[in-house]
């Protein structure tokens, strides 16, 4: 799949607050907003990412100009993260490897960190298709889940 990365406009985020509600979708990523139905937290939250300059944020589109998603980089200089989320009509098509290959061009910092649900094992094969390694684990609550969830941190070294 083609993908291309671009700046996030108004008329992405129903396609993003439609992706991030699906409950397939939460349950994979587990680690998700207390309320993902939210709307007035969602807007605000996006507004803010969208303004604040230690974001990197990037809707993703495939070739046929199509939003499959989004893919960011965000946190302070001593521990940038990168998170990525694909709707799930485009899953299975390598659109969050591309994508994420992509965020890391703009993201030249190393090393840069990630997290995933231990059982989120496409995300895990995202990130270590693009050279991140396991670099420990934790056990946090997850909104997802409604419970505490393991989670894998990952870094991409040097
Ligand atoms: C996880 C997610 C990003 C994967 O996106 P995707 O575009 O389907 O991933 P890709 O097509 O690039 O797949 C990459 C690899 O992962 C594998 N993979 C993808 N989904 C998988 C799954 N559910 N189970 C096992 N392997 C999976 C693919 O087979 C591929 O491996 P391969 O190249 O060895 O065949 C997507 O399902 C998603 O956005 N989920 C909801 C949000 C989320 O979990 N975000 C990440 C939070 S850490």
């Amino acid at each position: 799949m083609g993908i291309t990365l671009r700046g996030v406009t108004d008329a992405d985020l129903p396609v993003f607050f439609a992706q991030m509600n699906d409950p397939e979708g939460i349950r994979m990523a587990a680690f998700t907003a207390k309320d993902p139905s939210d709307s007035a937290h969602f807007q605000a939250h996006w507004a803010r990412i969208r303004q604040d300059p230690a974001v990197i944020v990037r809707t993703v589109v495939d070739d046929g100009g199509e939003i499959v998603g989004h893919a960011s980089v965000f946190g302070p200089p001593e521990g940038r993260e990168v998170t990525y989320w694909i709707g799930r009509q485009h899953w299975g098509r390598g659109a969050a490897t591309a994508a994420l290959r992509k965020l890391l061009e703009l993201a030249p910092e190393r090393p840069l960190h990630a997290r995933a649900a231990a059982d989120n094992l496409g995300s895990i094969r995202v990130l270590e298709k693009c050279g991140f390694v396991v670099t420990g684990n934790e056990r946090d609550f997850a909104n997802g889940w409604g419970e505490e969830v393991d989670e894998l941190l990952f870094a991409l070294p040097d």
